[in-house]
């Protein structure tokens, strides 16, 4: 018997980021045959859509004009209605004053369940609470969570940084997290708040979305049967870069997890004497990248591809309503 793949499932696109490229697409359809004027593109997308190059680089390819920030969005396609699509990290209330300020026609793709963060916060701040927000330090869901209130929202990244915190029992403190942190980090972290700050609450459910809940589960289901991981995903894909995490825990000291963005970076010598190698993806990734993974590893006598499947995901997010009746396809 030659040696064997095991795919995680589920993997690959979570229903944000698929509402999130959908969102540009529709855009880019309808603009079609438009009346804009030369050098006037039909969208605008505010930071990478989502955090894969190869998505990023598909969608540049059609039309669309990557910025970091707003002001690099010149007048005259902000006067022309060009739309400015928001990723779906979600963005600060001053990035939302900025186009506003502008006159920008905003096409906010911020997943759902980034915004109802963004809500908890609202809503915490108003009852008095002080929040201590678990994420990491300039990414941009995290940045624009935080930009809801910076002086009551106080981040910390490990449980080490909660000694640095220096609240007294007087104060209402609440705790929230970013959507793709590794599930058993964040454990470690609410441990350390909880035993310093005895009387801190919890979100009325957990932070971490489904998709990521459910890509660590299974990852961790395959990584227990291999002898070697890879995951597809981008270096500053939160959630790629967990998975390889959960994956090399998993593992053991069996073998290694390493992250590839496509099947070009694999490194032969990491499959040296390897039987089983599990593979899986970010929830920013095309599935044509696993299967050029899958693909490349044929050769190297890997023909046997089997799944591991831990759940069935049924999550889908309608587009932005402007966009609905757009977005319907013929
Ligand atoms: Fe949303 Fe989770 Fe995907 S927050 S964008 S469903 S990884």
């Amino acid at each position: 018997m030659g040696n064997r793949i095991v795919l995680a499932d589920p993997r690959g696109f979570c229903a944000g980021v698929d509402r999130a490229i959908q969102t540009v697409e529709t855009i880019l359809r309808t603009a079609h045959g438009s009346s804009l004027p030369e050098g006037v593109p039909p969208v605008y997308v505010r930071r990478q859509i989502v955090h894969n190059r190869h998505v990023v680089g598909d969608l540049a390819a059609q039309g669309a004009v990557f910025v970091e920030e707003l002001d690099e969005i010149p007048d005259s396609a902000v006067e022309h209605g060009v739309p400015v699509v928001f990723s779906a990290h979600g963005v600060s209330p001053a990035i939302q004053r900025e186009a506003k300020r502008r006159g920008m026609h905003v096409v906010d793709a911020t997943c759902p369940l980034v915004s109802k963060v963004h809500r908890e916060v609202l809503r915490y701040v108003r009852e008095g609470y002080e929040i201590v927000y678990i994420g990491h330090r300039g990414h941009d869901e995290a940045v624009g969570v935080v930009g809801e209130s910076p002086e009551h929202v106080h981040l910390v990244e490990h449980a080490a940084d909660v000694e640095a915190l220096g609240f007294g029992p007087e104060t209402k403190l609440v705790y929230l997290s970013q959507t793709t942190l590794s599930i058993d980090e964040t454990r470690a972290v609410i441990e350390a708040l909880k035993t310093r700050f005895p009387w801190i609450i919890e979100p009325p459910s957990s932070d971490i979305c489904y998709a990521t809940q459910n890509r660590q589960t299974a990852v961790k289901s395959v990584a227990e049967q291999s002898d070697c991981v890879v995951v597809v995903g981008s270096s500053n894909s939160s959630n790629s870069v967990r998975l390889m995490e959960v994956a090399e825990q998993a593992l053991a000291g069996r073998g290694h997890a390493h992250r590839v963005d496509d099947a070009g970076e694999l490194d032969p010598s990491w499959f040296d004497g390897v039987g089983t190698v599990g593979v899986t993806s970010g929830a920013s990734v095309p599935e044509e990248l696993v299967s050029g993974v899958v693909q490349a590893l044929r050769p190297l006598g890997y023909d046997d591809v089997s799944y591991v499947t831990t759940t069935k995901e049924r999550m889908h997010f309608v587009l932005p309503a402007e966009l609905r009746k757009a977005g319907r396809r013929p």
